[in-house]
């Protein structure tokens, strides 16, 4: 069973202790007593089953055993002692609140566990019980308001006492270095609204040049490129960021970091030397949950010359409901080297399966692996925004390229199953290398991720948070150049967290505690799943002010994002 599995079990098991205990108080509050038993009973089972699956979570090296053990936990037990020892009604709905207080601290309170969250929710609890007692007619003791109150007070305190808010962020302009010289490439994209046809539909997008995806932008290594961005109309402001590639600070298109959004009628100018081969992409990142999703975005391929055989690009993107690219068919003669660039322009992590011919993952994130193994009947995860280099050579027969089922790329029209088909774990692919890429890490940062109440804004929300705060309120992370940097990253929520750091690559070193055993990884983009804890290093060479965030452009929407800084 995945860790993911069992915090929904455990969610489970803990409302329908609520439930049944609240039931059973509302039962005994009207006389039925067979059905108050019934219940009760019911509810035990259930308040049981969460302390089964807070040991199985523990065990499973989920981080957060330990705030169920403080909070969950004595909250559980007060309702089970409670209802030993009298089932008259008040006595049961306070188990009915003790354990709804218990799953309302996991889903809307999270990391870190702090004394104040234990302290309001036991307030709260003792609050609505007094309440309840006092409408079905009960004398509350007063020493139980007192207690009530003085935990109310305190946990307040605790929640707003200084020291609990973080630094408010630094904003730092660093200084303009875009390379220098003549281009050997001048692109100009022009950002507008459009409508394109698809599948038989005139569709609504945003689009640059008037197509979606963008014109492709294809440089040999050592060109230097120099893309002016204009914006015709889209209201929001546009940018033009290089998903990837670790450009100079000043060219990475982070709009109020390293430089403004570029509004209608204006225009900005990049300018880099493309130095590193692979398989890179560029989209918007004014306002990047809506523009990538409405089509602003297009690939960025670096080759190193001469290219033989065939090299196709396959970027893969959902429009309003349809699935990107169509399906093209191309005649290749048997013995051509071919490689598939495969990218994830899209919020969610996508298979894909390469059926007819045995293929070695050749390259992630446009770094290439070290000692890539044919594999075959094997299909493989690409988390948003992240890309696989596929290559192999052409046989004679069919060869087929399948994303999430649908053929995408083929040599012939061929249909295969592949649904069934094992998932490569990059991890384990590839020969390591002799020594360790990098040397221990002088500096290391924790990243929990997961969702909260941000009640830092003028409304309340329910944001994705990092560490407990949302954007703008998650501190900056501050490193020293030529620093190594560990991160570990740790998801206690619900939902697939794709990571993604700009202006480096980073080095996998575990993932739930099991070092990675096969090629180097050196990776921009990629999912941490419920439950899961990654260990990745990088080398702090690339000074500036970096975006680092999920690639679920709605997370990042939503709060989760935050800053890598040089100090
Ligand atoms: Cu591809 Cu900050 O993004
Ligand atoms: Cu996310």
């Amino acid at each position: 069973m995945t860790t993911g599995t069992m915090i929904i079990l455990d969610l489970l098991a803990g409302v329908l202790a609520a439930g049944g205990w609240l039931g059973a108080g509302a039962a005994a509050a009207s006389g039925r007593r067979r059905l108050t038993l019934g219940l009760a009973v019911a509810a035990l089972l259930a308040t049981l089953a969460r302390a089964g699956t807070t040991v199985a979570l523990a065990r499973a090296g989920w981080w957060f055993a330990g705030e169920k053990v403080l909070i969950g936990g004595p909250l559980s037990l007060a309702a089970v002692v409670a209802a030993g020892l009298r089932r008259g009604p008040v006595t049961l709905l306070f188990a009915g609140y003790a354990s709804s207080a218990a799953v309302l601290v996991t889903v809307l309170h999270g990391y870190p566990a702090s004394a104040s969250a234990g302290l309001l929710a036991a307030a709260g609890v003792a609050g609505v019980t007094l309440v309840s007692w006092r409408l079905l007619g009960g004398r509350t003791p007063r020493a139980a308001v007192g207690g009530a109150v003085a935990a109310l007070v305190a946990g307040t305190g605790l929640a707003v006492a200084p020291g609990a808010a973080p630094a408010t962020p630094h904003r730092h302009e660093f200084a303009a270095t875009p390379a220098a010289g003549a281009p050997d490439q001048r692109i100009t994209l022009t950002a507008g609204t459009t409508t394109v046809r698809l599948g038989g539909h005139d569709v609504a997008a945003w689009a640059f040049n008037g197509q979606v995806p963008g014109p492709p932008i294809t440089a040999t290594v050592g060109d230097l490129l120099e893309v002016t961005l204009r914006n015709r109309d889209i209201g929001r402001g546009v940018t033009l960021h290089w998903h990837g590639y670790d450009v100079p600070n000043s060219q990475d298109g982070v709009p109020g970091v390293t430089q403004a959004a570029v509004l209608p009628g204006q225009q900005f100018v990049y300018r880099f030397r493309a130095d590193q081969p692979g398989t890179y992409w560029y989209h918007t990142h004014e306002a990047s949950d809506v523009g990538v999703r409405m089509g602003l975005y297009g690939v960025l391929v670096v080759r190193p010359a001469p290219v033989t055989g065939v090299d196709v690009t396959v970027p893969v993107h959902t429009l309003a409901g349809n699935a990107l690219p169509a399906a093209t068919t191309e005649r290749v003669a048997a013995g051509t080297p071919v490689r598939l660039r495969l990218i994830n322009t899209d919020s969610t992590t996508h298979r894909y399966a390469l059926a007819g011919a045995p293929f070695r993952v050749a390259a992630i994130d446009g770094a290439d692996l070290q000692g890539p193994t044919p594999l075959s009947d094997t299909a493989v995860l690409i988390p948003a925004g992240g890309r696989y280099d596929l290559t192999f050579t052409a046989p004679a027969t069919p060869v087929a390229l399948f994303a999430d089922g649908r053929a995408v790329y083929s040599t012939r029209p061929v249909s295969t199953a592949t649904g069934s088909w094992p998932v490569l774990d990059p991890l384990a692919y590839g020969v390591a290398p002799a020594a360790a890429p990098l040397p221990r890490p002088d500096r290391e940062f924790t990243l929990v991720l997961d969702r909260g109440l941000d009640l830092r804004g003028l409304l309340p929300r329910y944001a994705h948070t990092v560490n407990g705060a949302a954007y703008p309120d998650i501190p900056d992370e501050v490193v020293h150049l030529g620093e190594t940097v560990e991160f570990t990253i740790v998801n206690r929520s619900l939902a697939i967290h794709p990571w993604h750091l700009h202006g480096h690559h980073v080095l996998v070193l575990s993932r739930d505690g099991v070092p990675a055993t096969g090629s180097p990884l050196w990776l921009d983009s990629f999912d941490v799943r419920p439950g899961e804890v990654w260990k990745v290093a990088f080398r702090a060479d690339n000074p500036g002010m970096w975006a680092n965030h999920c690639h679920n452009l709605p997370h990042a929407d939503a709060g989760m994002m935050l800053h890598l800084r040089y100090s």
